[in-house]
């Protein structure tokens, strides 16, 4: 039995504020840039920017914040700002998890993680172990994410679990096995940085989200930004395939 409702199985509630949101946090390079500044001074901008949305989520009531921090295709980049950024990384949860613990945030990290060093993977291991047991926000961080690679991984670990199944799979029984099986599909899906694409993301989890895109930079996207996306996801006719007139009348009529 699945833990929450598939948008393509059954018609989900659409709440006011949006359960999950799911950020592609773009624009860090550009944004010191523009301030003559390398680009790691904009990552660092980021992860400030990180912490003020988290208080957003929690303020608002989001119970899911899902942010992509570092794509399996980010190995692409030049070396030192590669390293660079998982130097943030690892400073990143070893001065901020104290703080979320307190604040009742449950931090995972979702990818392959098996490309990080020692070091990070052990960080990786306590920060998630420390705050198991929280769950006013579940915070989540992709990292060394694709959604190609989630559902490949799935696919091998569904078929593995049943090696003499041969036929007659269900979405149900591939979404148990993705990375984000403890979560609702995202609601509201953000970008900042002025990309209107999904960059190997959630590609599973996507299919009736909302998507907003907005041209702020991330290292900009502070919490009026944050309130002016929630804003348009509360105008947005959520029809999961049905009829505006059905919305009309009953809601739960599917
Ligand atoms: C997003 O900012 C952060 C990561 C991908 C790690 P970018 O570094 O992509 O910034 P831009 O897109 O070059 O401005
Ligand atoms: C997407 O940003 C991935 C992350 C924010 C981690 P990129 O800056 O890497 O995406 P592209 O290359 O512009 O699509
Ligand atoms: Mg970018």
């Amino acid at each position: 039995m699945a833990l929450f409702t598939s948008s393509t199985q059954q018609v989900p509630t659409a709440a006011a504020v949006p359960r999950h949101v799911a950020i592609i946090l773009d624009g860090n390079g550009r944004w010191a840039r523009k301030r003559f500044m390398p680009r790691f001074s904009g990552h660092a901008k980021g992860v400030e920017m990180v912490r003020e949305n988290v208080r957003s989520c929690l303020e608002r009531g989001v119970e899911f914040l899902t942010l992509f921090a570092f794509s399996s295709e980010n190995w692409r980049r030049p070396s030192e700002e590669v390293s660079l950024l998982l130097q943030l990384f690892i400073k990143a949860l070893e001065q901020e998890v104290d703080k979320l613990d307190r604040n009742g945030v449950r931090l995972r990290i979702i990818g392959d993680l098996s490309r990080f060093d020692q070091r990070l993977q052990e960080l990786i291991v306590a920060a998630e172990a420390r705050t198991a047991a929280n769950t006013r926000l579940h915070l989540t961080i992709a990292a060394n994410y694709g959604g190609r690679w989630d559902i490949m991984q799935a696919v091998n670990a569904m078929l593995n679990a049943q090696p003499a199944k041969r036929s007659g799979w269900t979405e149900a029984d591939l979404e148990s096995f993705l990375s984000m099986n403890f979560a609702p599909e995202p609601d509201l899906f953000i970008r900042t940085g002025g990309e209107e694409r999904i960059s190997n993301f959630l590609l599973w989890q996507l299919a009736y989200t909302e998507l907003y895109f907005t041209r702020t930079l991330w290292p900009d996207f502070d919490r009026a930004h944050f309130d002016v996306a929630i804003a348009s996801y509360q105008k947005r006719e959520r029809r999961f395939g049905r009829t505006s007139a059905q919305l009309a009348g009953d809601d739960s009529d599917a």
